[in-house]
């Protein structure tokens, strides 16, 4: 096929993108994101900051303008992100305790109920590791709510949409290391234990090069039992072609991984400014990291 969704579809996969409600009126971005792209992640306007500005008033004009040009478009939903220490609301930062513990679930509760039935997977928790080496929990006001504060947002989510698959989404998590098997621990006990959880996301913000152990730390989590999404991939640094073909043969070659979405569109609306880590470039042309992609999900 000719473009990133309908190659990735013939592979009974997703190709997705983050996106942001303000670039909805740019008819360069929407050209590419109607064309390429089968999923849809909200790259902000479905977080607490956005969705909860002021504490039980709840907010989703941006949200529900990228879930309807979504729906418009035949596009799937990925929803991002439930519970994260960073972008909460201020009233939210100044809680702690049982306190912030009930408004971190009724946040939950009240967003997936908003949204049920029209997310494809919810990133449930966000971000809830340590980069220490060691595998410790991030310490956080959520973290110090207690260390079950992960399963119960899990069992909210799914109490309040029950057919959404519910992530667990981090970062460099996406080779072998402390992090990733935390993580691996995690769900590895959650599963034991009858925790609801679907599927664990891996952001893959890379540099250079995919880890060597990509596939295989994918494929350790898709044994557990739970589906594998790349969800937030950009490549900086040279042998970006290389590395996106790396990361799309991983993803085809892991039966569970079931898509993959770019952290942006055009190197011009990443995050990531002055490294150029997408797929097309600021005039929204290709580059030849797309057409690495495109012809790796052809098989060619
Ligand atoms: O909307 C305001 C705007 O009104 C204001 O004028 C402007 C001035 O700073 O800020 C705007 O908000 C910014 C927002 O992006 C929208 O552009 C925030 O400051 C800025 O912090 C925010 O950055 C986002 C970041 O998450 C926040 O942590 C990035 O766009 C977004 O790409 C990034 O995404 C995260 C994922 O959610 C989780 N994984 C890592 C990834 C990259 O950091």
């Amino acid at each position: 096929a000719t473009t990133l969704g309908a190659s990735a579809a013939a592979r009974n996969r997703y190709f997705g993108a983050a996106i942001a409600a303000s670039k909805l009126g740019d008819s360069t971005y929407t050209t590419i994101l109607k064309r390429e792209f089968t999923s849809v992640t909200a790259e902000n306007e479905m977080k607490w900051d956005a969705t909860e500005p002021s504490r039980g008033v709840f907010s989703y004009t941006a949200g529900d303008r990228i879930l309807n040009q979504a729906q418009a478009n035949g596009q799937k939903v990925r929803g991002h992100a439930l519970a994260w220490h960073s972008q909460m609301p201020g009233w939210a930062q100044a809680l702690s305790g049982s306190t912030l513990r009930s408004a971190m679930l009724n946040h939950i509760t009240q967003v997936a109920t908003h949204y049920k039935g029209k997310i494809h997977s919810w990133d449930v928790v966000n971000e809830a590791f340590a980069d220490d080496g060691r595998g410790s929990r991030r310490d956080s006001s959520l973290q110090r709510t207690g260390n079950d504060w992960i399963e119960a947002a899990f069992k909210a989510a799914r109490a309040a949409d029950p057919g959404a698959k519910l992530c667990y989404n981090d970062y460099n998590t996406d080779g072998v290391n402390a992090k990733s098997t935390a993580v691996y621990t995690m769900v590895k006990d959650f599963k034991a234990r009858g925790v609801p959880i679907d599927c664990v996301g891996f952001q893959s913000h890379l540099t250079d090069n995919a880890p060597a152990d990509y596939q295989a730390n994918l494929q350790r989590f898709a044994d557990l039992g739970v589906d594998v999404q790349i969800t937030e991939l950009d490549i900086a640094g040279n042998n970006q072609t290389a590395a996106y073909t790396a990361v799309t043969k991983a993803c085809l070659a892991v039966s569970r991984c079931t898509g993959i979405t770019v952290w942006g569109i055009r190197d011009s609306d990443s995050w990531r400014t002055g490294t150029n880590p997408l797929l097309f470039d600021a005039s929204g042309n290709k580059k030849a990291a797309y057409t690495a992609v495109l012809n790796t999900l052809n098989g060619s």
